[in-house]
C-alpha cells in the first residue's frame, strides 16, 4: 500500500495565477513539447541563438582537412558548441555518449564529390535518430539543382516522420557549383524549405540583402560558414549574420581549419551569445592564441 500523504500544510498559492508561457523561437510556438524541447537544446533559450559546429563534411568528401581525426581535433571542442552537426557514423564511433550537448545528425546522402551532388536520398531512419537521442535531422535541399524535386521530397519525408516523434528537421540550402549565391536565390531556397515544413534552415551569408532572407523566412535561419576565411573576416560575417536576423551559426571549416580551433569557437560564441563585436572577439582569439 502506498503511504498516505498526512502533511497538513500544503502550498496551493491560490493567489498566483499559473503563467501561460510562450516559446522563444521564431515560428516555433505551435509545436508539441518534445519538438520544442529538442529545439531548446540547440538554440539557447537565454539568447535565442545557437553556435553549431558542423563536422559532417566526410559524408560526401571523405577526410576533409581538419577532420582527419575527429576524435582528436573535434571532440575536445564540443564543450564550446551548443550543438554538434555530424554523421551517425562519427557519432557512434568517436563521440563519447557522455557528451551532453545537442546533436544534429546528417540524414541525407548518396553521391560523393566525384558525382552529381544533388543526387541525394534519405540516408537515415528517424527510429535510429531517436535511438541516438539526437536533437534534429539535417537534410540538403538543392533548389535549382538537377535533382531539386527529389531533394525537396527527401526533406518533406523527414519532416513528416520527424513530426510523428517531435524531431526537428534542419534544411541545408546547398548551392550547386555553377549557381549564383545571392539574396534572390537564397530567399527562394529558404522560403521553400520553411513552407514545406523545415523547422529551421541553414544558409549562406551574402553581403547584399541578407536581412531580406531572414525576414522572409518564417523559421529560424542559421548561417553556414563556407570556405576558410581569415579569422577576423569569419567573425565579421557571423556578427553581421546575427545582426541581420540569423538565429546563430553552423560553422565548420572556419572553426576547425583555424590556426586555433578552440580559441576560434570561443570567439564565435562571444559574437553570437555575448554581443561582442568582431574586433573584440578577434582580440580574445589572439589572446587565446598567445597563451596556447
Ligand atoms: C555542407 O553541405 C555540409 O553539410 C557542412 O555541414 C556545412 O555546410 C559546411 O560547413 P562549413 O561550410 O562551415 O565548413
Amino acid at each position: 500500500m502506498p503511504e498516505q500523504d498526512t502533511m497538513v500544510a500544503k502550498e496551493f498559492h491560490e493567489d498566483v495565477p499559473q503563467e501561460n508561457r510562450g516559446f522563444f523561437l521564431k515560428g516555433s510556438a505551435s509545436y508539441d513539447w518534445g519538438m520544442q524541447n529538442r529545439l531548446s537544446r540547440i538554440f539557447n533559450p537565454d539568447t535565442g541563438r545557437t553556435v553549431m559546429l558542423a563536422v559532417d563534411h566526410g559524408y560526401f568528401q571523405g577526410p576533409t582537412t581538419g577532420l582527419e581525426r575527429i576524435d582528436l581535433s573535434i571532440v575536445p571542442l564540443v564543450r564550446h558548441a551548443d550543438a554538434l552537426m555530424c554523421t551517425r557514423g562519427i557519432l557512434r564511433s568517436v563521440v563519447p555518449a557522455t557528451e551532453n550537448h545537442a546533436i544534429v545528425v546528417r540524414a541525407s546522402g548518396g553521391p560523393s564529390i566525384l558525382k552529381e551532388l544533388s543526387d541525394e536520398e534519405v540516408a537515415l531512419d528517424v527510429e535510429d535518430a531517436l535511438r541516438m537521442n539526437v536533437s534534429a535531422l539535417a537534410v540538403q535541399v538543392f533548389v535549382g539543382g538537377e535533382f531539386e524535386t527529389r531533394s525537396i521530397h527527401n526533406m518533406t519525408q523527414l519532416v513528416d516522420r520527424g513530426l510523428r516523434f517531435g524531431m526537428p528537421v534542419m534544411a541545408v540550402t546547398a548551392v550547386g557549383r555553377d549557381m549564383v549565391r545571392d539574396a534572390k536565390y537564397l530567399r527562394l531556397a529558404c522560403r521553400m524549405a520553411a513552407e514545406l515544413g523545415a523547422q529551421f534552415v541553414k544558409t549562406y551569408y551574402v553581403p547584399e540583402g541578407f536581412s531580406t532572407i531572414t525576414a522572409s523566412c518564417p523559421v529560424p535561419i542559421v548561417m553556414a560558414g563556407g570556405k576558410k576565411l581569415p579569422e577576423l573576416d569569419a567573425l565579421t560575417m557571423a556578427y553581421r549574420a546575427v545582426e541581420e536576423g540569423a538565429s546563430g551559426v553552423d560553422m565548420g571549416r572556419n572553426i576547425f581549419q583555424s590556426a586555433d580551433p578552440d580559441a576560434m569557437i570561443q570567439a564565435v560564441r562571444a559574437v553570437v551569445h555575448d554581443g561582442k563585436n568582431p574586433q573584440e572577439a578577434h582580440d580574445e582569439f589572439l589572446a587565446h592564441l598567445a597563451t596556447a
